[in-house]
């Protein structure tokens, strides 16, 4: 018999439950504590897994009790929220997204784990994979963007880099990917409130990350608070037994989210605690993250007879398996036995400050605003964001800081250590107080130039961080407009620094700005991030990974719809259209200007005609006429012109980069496998439909700047 069918075999019901209860951690005086409980339960075996504890020391004590004075010396599985960063910040995912490099989506899982794992964490709550298309939504910042594929991308790199190549080395976290699935369509973008969407939409657009992370083998998954048609996800045999253990072969850990068992009452499907955790229990959910229904109520629920012991065996053994596979009982204190050196996290600091500068998408840039030179002798720095270390964060800070990062203040005077610079924050972010108005006006008289941080705090996106009005928040518009009046008569350019977890509905901003970086939360290293890219020291790159929406009326807004029946037509009033604003977004999926000025020509695309079993490349050359060198990024979608059910007006397949110097000229090669556009057919079954599809590639998913081929499918 193996450990962990011997364990099994010797445990009683209560250690048993104890395997599949998750409890926060809160701390005292003397050091961490458990809520609403005490320790005496880890001792007892009535708790086997934790979250919200930090710090090697802290979770080495907690892992001692249940390592050296519980019965059966199980080892503790400790969970935190390591989103985008640990100690060391990352931008928020959604920043991250816009660089378009699987590569560093990677590195910075990585780097987090290492970071993570030093403080003597095991599991990571991330990566989050909810497909977003509606920026009402607060939680659309956490994740991959608006797009299926795209998703598909992060969500392996990122399993990748949270558990590297061995989940059992002392550097690597168990991933969980969340929250599955179809969270991101929540009724109005209302957090936590219902989705009903069709059966279709789950599996072409919010189930596809979620695939990706089953195959790139990650540990856990995370069911969403919500319910689809009805069906809470932490119920949901359909999608959790169904399509999570039985269609992909998923048999990691699944870890309700917090409390989600309990809330099946107030989802109006259980009528007591029992009863929720019957239905959780049955539908494949594991670990029962802080509602206590497991611990509490599962006894009860098998003298009722709604559950078996067999169904608790089984999720005992996967949180035991899981817990084996981390190393956690050959070494439970392998993770934080050893402190990172101080190299280690300068080269963490530097990379976050080249990611969190790629993530950075240029919207504006007029007559040439950026960079600002040398020439700059005074500049003013204005606005609630200038100067915010606490905001630089974004949502899920994990264990960083309120201060310790670096503000655009302190970056723009690193980045020009021989300028004069005034500052001044004019108006807070949220509140109505216009008493600092007058002193930022005076800081603008006598500079160059305005560099102008507004924008979003770091709480307005994120979980429960729903807004129905998506322009800046308090008085900060009406300050600005002060602001540019003022350049205006100076004869100065505004630059605007725009912060936010959502691309945030602004457009008389844009207007009035000669430069507009949406710089996101760019995390640790944000003010220098941003510094080097006002300097000119880093070349903008980023790209946005959502439809950034002109009017607050056109969300949901994503590249990726249906045509119409009667698409829109100018002049002709009974087409696809609003009265009142344009259909397409102010700026595309995949829009970010360079300071490049690249032009595309000769799109061949091979073979012609292909089968499923064939790959499909594009080849594109790109020059970059502009005066100075740029990163160009390139994507290519597909639009299946005719099927059996009607396909999306663009599909993304694959994307690319490509650096040019000034006047150089370069290929760029895409690619993607055929049988990738096979879609689901009337029946809801891959089908691969023979006849034309349009090869079409370019900056961004604005169809007038692609150039396009057709591939005619065959058998
Ligand atoms: C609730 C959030 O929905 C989830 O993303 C997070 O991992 C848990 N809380 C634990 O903090």
């Amino acid at each position: 018999m193996n450990r962990i069918e011997r364990l099994l075999s010797s445990m009683t019901l209560g250690e048993k439950l104890g395997q599949l209860t998750m409890t926060a951690c809160g701390y005292a005086v003397t050091g961490p504590t458990i809520a609403g409980d005490s320790t005496a339960a880890i001792k007892s075996g009535a708790i086997g897994n934790l979250l919200n504890l930090v710090g090697a020391s802290d979770v080495h004590e907690m892992q001692k009790l249940a390592v050296e004075q519980s019965r059966l010396g199980i080892p503790l599985l400790i969970g935190y929220d390591v989103v985008h960063g640990h100690r060391t910040l990352f931008p928020v995912p959604l920043g991250e997204a816009a660089l378009f490099d699987p590569v560093a989506w990677e590195l910075t899982a990585r780097e987090a784990a290492k970071e993570a794992a030093a403080d003597g964490l095991a599991l990571t709550f991330a990566p989050m994979l909810d497909v977003s298309r509606d920026p009402r939504w607060g939680r659309s910042a956490e994740g991959p963007g608006e797009d299926p594929w795209l998703g598909t991308c992060i969500a392996a790199a990122k399993v990748r880099g949270f558990q590297g190549d061995d989940l059992s080395k002392a550097d690597a976290l168990a991933a969980c990917a969340k929250h599955y699935c179809a969270y991101g369509p929540v009724t109005a973008g209302r957090e936590y409130a219902s989705v009903d969407i069709s059966e279709r939409t789950v599996l072409e657009v919010h189930l596809p990350p979620f695939v990706s992370a089953v195959h790139a083998g990650v540990a856990a998954i995370m069911p969403a608070f919500t319910d689809l048609a009805g069906v809470p996800m932490t119920a949901n045999t359909a999608m959790l037994r169904g399509w999570l253990r039985e269609k992909l072969g998923f048999n990691g850990v699944i870890i309700s989210d917090y409390n989600a068992i309990a809330e099946l009452i107030h989802h109006g499907i259980a009528a007591d605690k029992p009863a929720a955790a019957a239905l959780a229990l049955k539908a494949g959910v594991d670990i029962d993250m802080m509602a206590d229904a497991y611990r509490h109520g599962l006894p009860i629920a098998l003298e009722r007879g709604l559950v078996t012991l067999e169904e608790i065996d089984a999720a005992v053994r996967r949180v035991l398996e899981l817990k084996e596979r981390l190393g956690l009982f050959d070494d439970p204190y392998r993770r934080g036995a050893r402190s990172e050196n101080a190299a280690d996290l300068q080269n963490r600091r530097q990379r976050s400050r080249e990611i969190g500068a790629r993530s950075i998408v240029m919207l504006k840039n007029a007559e040439a605003a950026l960079p600002l030179t040398g020439r700059v002798k005074r500049l003013a720095l204005l606005g609630p964001l200038a100067d915010a270390s606490a905001e630089m964060r974004g949502p899920w800070w994990g264990a960083a800081g309120a201060t310790g990062q670096v503000t655009v203040l302190e970056g723009l005077r690193a980045s020009f250590p021989a300028a004069q610079i005034t500052h001044a924050a004019g108006v807070p972010i949220a509140d109505d107080d216009v008493s600092g108005m007058s002193a930022a006006l005076q800081c603008c008289e006598g500079t160059d130039a305005i560099v102008l941080c507004v924008g979003e705090a770091a709480a307005m996106s994120g979980e429960a961080a729903s807004r129905a009005h998506l322009g800046l928040p308090g008085v900060q518009r009406a300050f600005c407009e002060v602001v540019f009046a003022r350049a205006r008569q100076l004869h100065i350019p505004v630059i605007v620094v725009l912060f936010s977890g959502r691309p945030l509905v602004v457009p008389w901003l844009i207007e009035a700005a000669d430069a507009v970086l949406a710089a996101w939360f760019p995390g640790s290293e944000a003010g220098n991030a941003i510094g080097d890219l006002i300097s000119g020291r880093s070349s903008p790159s980023g790209r946005t990974a959502v439809s950034w929406p002109r009017a607050a009326g056109q969300v949901p807004i994503f590249f990726g719809e249906r045509p119409s029946g009667r698409p829109a037509a100018a002049g002709d009033h009974f087409t696809s259209k609003y009265l009142d604003v344009a259909n397409d977004p102010l700026f595309p999926f995949g829009f970010g200007l360079t300071y490049g000025k690249f032009e595309l020509s000769k799109l061949r695309v091979t073979p012609r005609s292909a089968s499923q079993s064939q790959s499909i490349e594009a080849r594109i050359e790109v020059a970059n006429g502009g005066a100075r060198a740029a990163e160009e990024t390139l994507f290519l979608f597909t639009h299946d012109v005719l099927a059996s059910v009607a396909r999306p007006l663009l599909e993304l397949r694959a994307f690319g980069k490509i650096k040019l110097a000034p006047g150089a000229r370069g290929t760029v090669t895409l690619s993607f496998a055929a049988s990738e556009l096979r879609f689901l057919g009337i029946n809801l079954q891959p089908v691969f439909e023979f006849g034309d599809v349009e090869i079409l590639v370019g900056p961004c998913a604005d169809r007038s700047k692609l150039l396009s081929a057709v591939v005619h499918l065959v058998p």
